[in-house]
């Protein structure tokens, strides 16, 4: 992707552009992904859902403890300083909270005080050849960890997973990669959320098999219900996917997004329409769900 050059970034009290943006080398964010964040969508009426975003990284920095000096309603004072400055255009804010500075040694104990970033950006668009083809898929080799070994359902700032299934889809040619968990059901895509619709159902993973609960998951199965699909947070194989009359991936940055195949075999596009439908709806309800930011 392009570099943003009109991205800004709340950094220790003060907006700068992000590429001028510094944070310390000692962050133990930085230097082992020890720490929580959100994705949130800017659009022209404020902030889209912001306290189910602000509720998402509290839970995610309590599992993992840590807690701002000042608390979270700080937090969210500066998500909305940072939309402020950056103006009633679409964007996305990257709020991160992670543990701060501390010993070059992984003890969390090091860290007297948690540091919050937050970067705004332009968003991005997917190019009108991908949208009217869909995603060209993999099935990545890596599983997703289960809730034992590292919770999925903590936005943690440790992507590691994310970022090597993806790698695989780009080494591979392809545009993302899907990941299933460690019993082989599908747990989400590199770093969006996956939908299936078959006749009247609209399906999404469950949590539980190691989907994040995505903000625009959530709106989608809304969504879904108000249209009378027979909406399903349940388990999902790759079969499940090639019987369905068409796939479609969840995220803030991608919005809705179809795939058009899954290991080179062509997946339906059948019920293309109604995803437009229940996009083009979402477009309205982001708006709708949007809080001004003061
Ligand atoms: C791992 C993962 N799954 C799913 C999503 C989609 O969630 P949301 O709709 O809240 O952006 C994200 C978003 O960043 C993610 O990182």
């Amino acid at each position: 992707m392009m570099r943003d050059d009109s991205a800004i970034a709340w950094v220790e009290g003060e907006i700068v552009p992000a590429r001028e943006a510094r944070i310390p080398l000692l962050d133990h964010g930085f230097l082992f992904g020890d720490g929580v964040f959100e994705g949130i969508r800017v659009t022209s009426a404020g902030i889209f859902r912001l306290e189910d975003h602000m509720k998402r990284l509290e839970t995610a920095g309590r599992a993992v403890g840590i807690e701002p000096r000042d608390g979270y309603a700080r937090v969210r004072e500066i998500a909305c300083e940072t939309t402020r400055a950056w103006g009633p255009r679409e964007g996305y804010l990257r709020l991160i909270v992670s543990r701060g500075v501390g010993a070059l040694g992984i003890d969390p104990d090091s860290c007297p005080e948690a540091a919050i970033v937050c970067v705004a950006a332009g968003t991005v668009e997917l190019s009108a050849e991908k949208e009217a083809r869909g995603l060209d898929m993999i099935t990545s080799s890596l599983r997703r960890p289960a809730g034992d070994v590292l919770d999925p359902r903590v936005k943690s700032l440790n992507y590691l997973n994310n970022v090597l299934a993806k790698r695989e889809a780009n080494l591979r040619g392809a545009d993302d990669a899907l990941v299933l968990n460690a019993l082989g059901l599908v747990a989400e895509a590199s770093a969006t959320n996956v939908f299936a619709i078959q006749a009247n159902r609209l399906d999404t993973p469950a949590v539980t098999d190691g989907a994040l609960e995505g903000m625009t998951r959530r709106t989608v199965l809304e969504i879904g219900a108000e249209l009378g699909f027979e909406v399903g947070e349940r388990s999902l194989g790759r079969f499940d996917l090639y019987a369905a009359d068409a796939v479609f991936l969840t995220g803030t940055r991608a919005g809705l997004v179809p795939v058009g195949s899954l290991d080179g075999s062509p997946i339906s596009q059948s019920a293309r329409p109604r995803v437009r439908e229940i996009q083009s709806i979402f477009e309205t309800r982001q708006v709708e769900l949007s809080v001004s930011a003061g």
